[in-house]
């Protein structure tokens, strides 16, 4: 594809196998094609590997931080659980919101490999309390079950998945976590954006296949109390209306 921005004109050409199409510089279409352009210059810069939640390095885009904001205190589970740690931004980032609502929610995390310094700064970290860290490959029978454990009783669950993603795990991932997530509430699938930047720089051309969002897709087709849908913008006086995101195609919500 090749676009063709002409700012004194305030067009942009999009130009394809299938052909060419004039769209002004300043509509929804063209604010569209430039995001998705700018999300996978982005993602080979290493964008998303530039913020911190108090304190602790999160490895997320910033829209993708303020859209789960937004499901969180619509949702407002009593319990999330995401795998993946890293070094433990994303954790504190939904205690900090059990935090600042008022709730008692808490967060489990799971990682295969939860290193020394990292565990030490989560366990430091002021919002510890409302973590538990759980070491293990996140579809290890023993550590899902050790997941379920701190589960309580009928409580609201939202599961976050961002450890592998290859399609293989998260679609594991997704047998695995399914039954934890509670009517109205999702398991997220994200980096679906793999599909997208199989072919920048850093990425990997079987990318267009192995992927979060095919995993999703296919999990979604075998499970009808699950549908994929972008959560509703609470807030909107635009005439926008897809994430900037690196994940398309994640929000699985529970239906039934
Ligand atoms: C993208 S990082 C997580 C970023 C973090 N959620 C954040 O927002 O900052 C992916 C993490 O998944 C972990 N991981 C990879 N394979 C895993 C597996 N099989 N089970 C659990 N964690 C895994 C890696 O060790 C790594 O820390």
């Amino acid at each position: 594809m090749k676009l063709h921005i002409d700012t004194d004109t305030k067009t942009l050409v999009q130009i394809t196998a299938e052909g060419e199409r004039s769209l002004s510089l300043y509509s929804v279409e063209a604010f569209d094609l430039v995001s998705d352009l700018w999300v996978k210059l982005g993602w080979n810069a290493k964008y998303s590997y530039t913020f911190s939640w108090l304190g602790r390095p999160l490895i997320q885009l910033p829209e993708d931080v303020m859209r789960i904001q937004e499901v969180i205190f619509k949702v407002k589970p009593d319990v999330i659980v995401e795998t993946g740690v890293a070094h433990g931004g994303s954790l504190i980032l939904y205690a900090s919101l059990f935090e600042a609502m008022g709730t008692m929610g808490r967060v489990i995390g799971v990682d295969i490999e939860i290193r020394p310094h990292n565990r030490r700064a989560i366990e430091e970290h002021p919002l510890s309390k409302r973590i538990d860290l759980i070491e293990g490959s996140s579809t290890a029978a023993e550590i899902v079950a050790q997941v379920k454990e701190r589960i309580p009783e009928g409580s609201k669950v939202l599961v976050i998945l961002d450890s592998d993603h290859s399609k293989r795990h998260v679609a594991d991932e997704l047998n695995c976590y399914h039954d934890f997530v509670t009517i109205d509430s999702y398991i997220v699938a994200t980096d679906g954006l793999m599909a997208m930047v199989s072919d920048v720089p850093r990425g990997n051309p079987e990318w267009i296949y192995d992927n979060p969002m095919a995993a999703a897709e296919e999990f979604a087709a075998k499970h009808a109390n699950f549908v994929i849908e972008q959560p509703a913008w609470p807030f909107n006086e635009s005439e926008l209306g897809k994430n900037i995101s690196h994940w398309p195609g994640a929000w699985l919500k529970r239906l039934e």
